[in-house]
């Protein structure tokens, strides 16, 4: 180390290098330079925090985390590395903490527009939508006009619920030239919440005519023409999408299920939670609505048809619960209903109902293969469309089950020997094929009943209803 001339004052030339080589984009030189700097000048504040940051950049959360600690604790009030413990915190997933750090920063630096914004964006990954809309108000009072920010203030104003504003706020947004590509995606799931498919697809594509070689938009616009069963558009969209991004394995597996591949017998976790999840606001509505779902009323009717009227007794699993029919149809049996589904926005409109006593956003054979709970009755209404092969779920369920424990399930009947890709881009079963997985997986059957489950366009899809007992 060189010393300035100047006594007492260390000569910050080292870190100055180390600063330009992050500048420069070394990082890894930047590090060695303050590691150096650190073992001559240790617990030096600005060395700790530069090392804090650079480590953040190099996605090491933890050791970021740590040095911006080490930063704090020797300046409590050391701006950035609030900021970098925050992001730090956030990328770790504690998300109360990195809060928390915000409001420290805050109560130092209110007019920090980008505290503000990262506030909002942790309200609204905690469902806190009021406090977003008013943190991203915030930061747009120090920074107007923002276009992130803005299309953050749309986003959360939709999910409160103040969808002409948000639609207002979108609108405006999208007819920028700054707008950013998630605006449009926004403010299309705005649109079909609102019951209008077309002109949520119109938006989509003034979002890929502004932005062409984007997947992510092709990928939306194929999503959302499958929920509105348009084959031929959705495969068009996926194919774009694949064009783009040829390791999607979402567009890569739809295809397939469309003679453009070969159909896998269990699907990639990813396409069908990404559907769910991008369905999950305009989920009841359209079932309700447009498709006379009734798959929560079927198991209801197969679970009182065997186990007679509800007591209030059982320990309850509803797999794949989506927004909460299901749960809600059984309560009656139920001493506590505990659910899970993969897309984490199902998760989200399933705590609304305030009924279930754990849910969690994972599939469903991890969660099955984990617990440590046992259950007196399983339910998975509208589910094994979107499993494929269902022995390993089956078995998955058999070890969950308490002795005398039951599974009741819909799956949607179809021309297949065993099971296989039905028209629909979900899969279908052969009735005797489920039997016989019953009775393989350790069940018995106690009813099989056939029904219409819901329409796609004008078509009746049939289900066969089951409920096994846990053979012992
Ligand atoms: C058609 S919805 C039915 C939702 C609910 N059971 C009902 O009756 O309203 C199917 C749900 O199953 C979930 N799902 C499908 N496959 C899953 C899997 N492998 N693991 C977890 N959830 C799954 C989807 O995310 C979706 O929410």
């Amino acid at each position: 180390m060189k010393n300035s001339g100047c006594r007492g004052r260390p000569d910050l030339s080292a870190l100055e290098t180390a600063r330009a080589d992050e500048a420069a984009g070394r990082l890894r030189e930047a590090v060695a330079g303050v590691r150096n700097w650190l073992t001559t000048h240790p617990g030096d504040p600005e060395g700790l925090a530069l090392m804090a940051r650079l480590a953040l950049r190099l996605g090491r959360a933890e050791v970021a985390r740590d040095f911006a600690g080490q930063t704090l604790e020797r300046d409590a009030s050391h701006r950035e590395a609030l900021q970098i413990s925050a992001s730090a915190f956030r990328a770790l997933g504690d998300l109360a903490e990195a809060d928390r750090i915000y409001d420290r920063l805050l109560g130092l630096d209110p007019a920090n527009p980008s505290a503000w914004n990262e506030k909002g964006n942790i309200a609204l990954a905690t469902d806190r939508h009021e406090v977003a809309v008013d943190c991203f108000r915030q930061a747009l009072s120090l920074i107007p006009d923002h276009p992130m920010i803005t299309c953050n203030l749309g986003l959360a104003l939709g999910h409160a619920g103040q969808h002409d504003e948000a639609t207002g706020v979108l609108e405006e947004l999208t007819n920028r030239p700054d707008s950013p590509a998630e605006a449009f995606d926004h403010l299309s799931a705005i649109t079909a919440l609102r019951g209008d498919m077309p002109g949520a697809e119109a938006v989509q594509l003034a979002g890929i005519e502004r932005f062409p070689d984007r997947a992510r938009s092709y990928l939306l616009l194929a999503r959302l023409r499958s929920t509105i069963s348009d084959r031929d558009g959705a495969a068009e969209a996926f194919r774009q999408c694949l064009r783009l991004d040829p390791g999607n394995r979402e567009a890569a597996f739809v295809l397939s299920t469309m003679g453009e591949g070969e159909t896998p017998e269990t699907p990639p976790d990813e396409f069908y939670a990404g559907l769910f999840d991008y369905y999950a606001d305009f989920f009841e509505w359209h079932l309700k609505e447009k498709l006379g779902y009734c798959g929560h009323d079927l198991i209801r009717t197969s679970v009182e048809g065997s186990l007679g009227p509800g007591r209030g007794l059982l320990e309850i699993l509803d797999v794949g619960c989506g927004t909460g029919l299901c749960g809600e149809a059984v309560q009656p049996w139920a001493r506590a209903v505990d659910g899970m589904d993969f897309a984490p926005k199902m998760i989200r409109q399933a705590k609304r109902r305030g009924l279930y006593r754990q849910l969690e956003a994972c599939s469903a054979l991890d969660f099955l293969k984990r617990t440590d709970r046992r259950y007196d009755l399983v339910v998975a209404a509208d589910v094994f469309g979107y499993i494929g092969n269902p022995l390993p779920l089956m078995t998955a369920v058999r070890s969950c089950l308490r002795a005398g424990g039951h599974f009741c399930f819909t799956a949607e009947l179809g021309d297949v020997a065993r099971f296989g890709m039905g028209e629909h881009i979900r899969y279908v079963f052969h009735p005797d094929f489920l039997t016989t997985a019953a009775a393989e997986t350790g069940f018995d059957v106690m009813s099989r009943d056939q029904a219409v489950m819901r329409h796609d366009g004008d078509e009746p899809i049939r289900v066969e209803v089951l409920l096994l007992a846990a053979r012992d």
